[in-house]
């Protein structure tokens, strides 16, 4: 079974329904329920199991109660993907701190407090945690100062889990994706702080189909693979 967090919408939709698609039972997780219940339908139409935990992952305590739903209601947990997430077009050195706090809560400690629930529960042969990173993981596009640096801290959130694991012999693999555009509500949201729309990038974004593929690539590659990081970004983007 899988916990997918972000399900609601954009890429965490995607990667729902193509976990479902191949057979693993999902938890759906995110605060709207309606919309996750749109998801979960389409699911279990397409012949897939699916569960609907709304929850608000900024509460401390929603990561143990996750995860106890979800094994509670799919049985063995075995994958944790963490889409949930915010981006707030901030600068650093004039931004609001509550952009800032929201981004924080969502995109690292959120993750930080489920991966650490789920390590908990995982199977004795180990699980799978996967991130959902950003390009701006990768370099900082001027303007989206504060997101990028949860971003990075994804990924060092990655690595150090990683190297915590093993060093406890731990056969868990974490994987970090990293896309640069995608056309969801997070990316309109971001361009629109920025005075810009998708369309007005001059090349077309990556769909959230695009991203799932990665990650269903990373999470069925065989045990004795761990994929560490995939960098994707649309073909056209330029910086
Ligand atoms: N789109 C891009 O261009 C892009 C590029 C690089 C990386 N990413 C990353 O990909 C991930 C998914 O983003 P997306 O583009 O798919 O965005 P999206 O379509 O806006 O989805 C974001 C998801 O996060 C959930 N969420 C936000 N705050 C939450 C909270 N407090 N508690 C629980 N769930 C919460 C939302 O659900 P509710 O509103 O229902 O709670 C929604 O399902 C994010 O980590 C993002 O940083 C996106």
């Amino acid at each position: 079974m899988a916990i997918v967090t972000g399900a609601s919408s954009g890429i965490g939709g995607a990667v729902a329904r193509a976990l479902g698609a191949a057979g693993i039972g999902v938890a759906l997780v995110a605060r709207r329920r309606a919309s996750l219940e749109h998801v979960a339908e389409e699911i279990v139409a397409a012949g897939g199991q699916a569960e609907v935990i709304a929850a608000d992952l900024r509460e401390p305590e929603a990561a143990r109660e996750v995860v106890a739903s979800a094994v509670a209601r799919l049985g063995r947990l075995d994958i944790l993907v963490n889409s949930a997430g915010v981006a707030r077009y901030s600068p650093v050195i004039d931004g609001d701190s509550e952009d800032w706090q929201e981004m924080w809560g969502i995109n690292v400690l959120a993750l930080a407090r489920l991966s650490r629930e789920a390590i908990a529960s995982f199977p004795e042969g180990g699980g799978h945690v996967l991130h959902l990173g950003s390009l701006s993981g990768h370099r900082v596009p001027p303007g989206g100062g504060f997101y990028a640096a949860t971003k990075f801290a994804v990924r060092a959130h990655a690595e150090a889990l990683r190297f915590e694991l093993r060093a406890r012999g731990d056969k868990t693999r974490v994987t970090c994706v990293s896309p640069g555009f995608v056309h969801t509500p997070l990316a309109e949201e971001y361009l629109q702080g920025a005075g810009k729309t998708l369309e007005s990038l001059g090349y077309e974004a990556l769909q959230p189909e695009d991203v799932a593929r990665c990650v269903l690539h990373a999470l069925t590659s065989p045990a004795s693979v761990e994929v560490n990081d995939i960098l994707v970004r649309p073909a056209g983007q330029k910086t």
